[in-house]
C-alpha cells in the first residue's frame, strides 16, 4: 500500500474529467490536481511552448511527494511523454495516448480508427503512431477540433445546442467519410460533449475516452506495484490552478460533477 497522493496536471480545466473518473474509481486515492489556467489553452502552442510547461507542472506536482503523474491534458502527453518520463523516471508517468490507442485498437472491427483532438495533439501525429505500433495495418484519421474547447468552457455542452452542432458538423463528416468504427476522444474536454458526437457518428462507431483509459491504466499499474492507497479510508483532494481561482472552481464544477472544493491559487513556485 502506498498512501502518497496521485499528480495530476493538465493544461487547466478540462483534466477535471479525469479526475472525475478516477474518484468513480478509485475514491480512497489521495490527489494533488495542478490546472495550469495562467497558460491554457496549450491546443494551439507550439510543441517546445508545450514541453516547458508540463515540465513546470511536473516539478510542482513532485514537490507535493506524489507516487505517480497522471498527465491529463492529451496536448502535454502527445508532445511532452517522453521527456517527462525521463525527467521522473522514479515514479509512474501515465498519459492518456497509449491506454485509449490500445482500447481503440482491441475494439475495431475494421481497423478504420479515427481521433478528434487539439491542433497541437494532430500535429504531433502522437496518435496515429500509438494505435500502428499497436495494429501496423490500422487507418487512422486525426482530425483538429479548435473550436470545441472554447465552446465547452463556455457552456454550449447540450447535444442541441447550435454552435456545438455547427462545428461538429464541420469537424465529424471527415471520419464518417473515412468510415471510422471506433473514435478516440483524445482531448480532456470532449467527455462532455460525448453524447452529441455519439448521435451524429451513430451507433456503429465506439467511442473512446482517453482520460478514463489512463485512469484504468494508471490504477492497473499501481495496484501491480502494490502501491494503491487505502481503500478504507476517502480520499484527501487538493486542487491548484495558476490563475483565475474564482472562475476556475466555478466553471470547474461541470467538469468534475460536484461542487469543487478547496482550491489554491499558485504560481507554481518558478515565476
Ligand atoms: N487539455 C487539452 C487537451 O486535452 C485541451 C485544452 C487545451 O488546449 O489546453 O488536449
Amino acid at each position: 500500500m502506498d498512501s502518497r497522493p496521485i499528480g495530476i496536471f493538465d493544461s487547466g480545466l478540462g483534466g477535471l474529467t479525469a479526475v472525475r473518473a478516477l474518484v468513480q474509481a478509485a475514491p480512497w486515492e489521495n490527489f494533488v490536481f495542478f490546472g495550469d489556467t495562467k497558460n491554457a489553452p496549450y491546443g494551439d502552442r507550439t510543441a517546445e511552448d508545450i514541453r516547458a510547461l508540463s515540465r513546470r507542472s511536473a516539478r510542482f506536482l513532485r514537490r507535493h511527494g506524489v507516487k505517480a503523474l497522471l498527465v491529463a491534458c492529451n496536448t502535454s502527453t502527445t508532445n511532452a511523454l517522453p521527456q517527462l518520463e525521463q525527467d521522473n523516471g522514479d515514479v509512474p508517468v501515465m498519459g492518456p495516448l497509449e491506454p485509449s490507442a490500445a482500447a481503440a485498437a482491441a475494439a475495431s472491427r475494421t481497423g478504420r480508427i479515427g481521433v478528434i483532438a487539439t491542433a497541437a495533439t494532430v500535429r504531433s501525429g502522437a496518435y496515429e503512431q500509438a494505435v500502428r505500433r499497436i495494429r501496423p495495418g490500422a487507418a487512422v484519421t486525426a482530425v483538429a477540433c479548435p473550436r470545441l474547447v472554447p465552446l465547452i468552457e463556455a457552456g454550449r455542452v447540450s447535444p442541441e445546442d447550435p454552435a456545438l452542432l455547427e462545428a461538429l458538423g464541420e469537424y465529424l463528416p471527415p471520419l464518417a467519410e473515412a468510415g471510422v468504427d471506433t473514435l478516440i476522444l483524445g482531448c480532456t474536454h470532449y467527455p462532455l460533449v460525448r453524447t452529441a458526437i455519439g448521435r451524429i457518428m451513430g451507433p456503429g462507431t465506439t467511442l473512446i475516452d482517453a482520460g478514463a483509459a489512463s485512469v484504468g491504466a494508471l490504477l492497473e499499474a499501481l495496484e501491480a506495484a502494490d502501491a494503491l492507497g487505502d481503500k478504507k479510508t476517502a480520499g484527501t483532494r487538493q486542487f491548484y490552478c495558476s490563475a483565475r481561482r474564482k472562475e476556475f472552481a466555478a466553471n470547474g464544477s461541470a467538469f468534475l460533477g460536484w461542487p469543487m472544493e478547496n482550491v489554491t491559487e499558485t504560481d507554481a513556485g518558478e515565476d
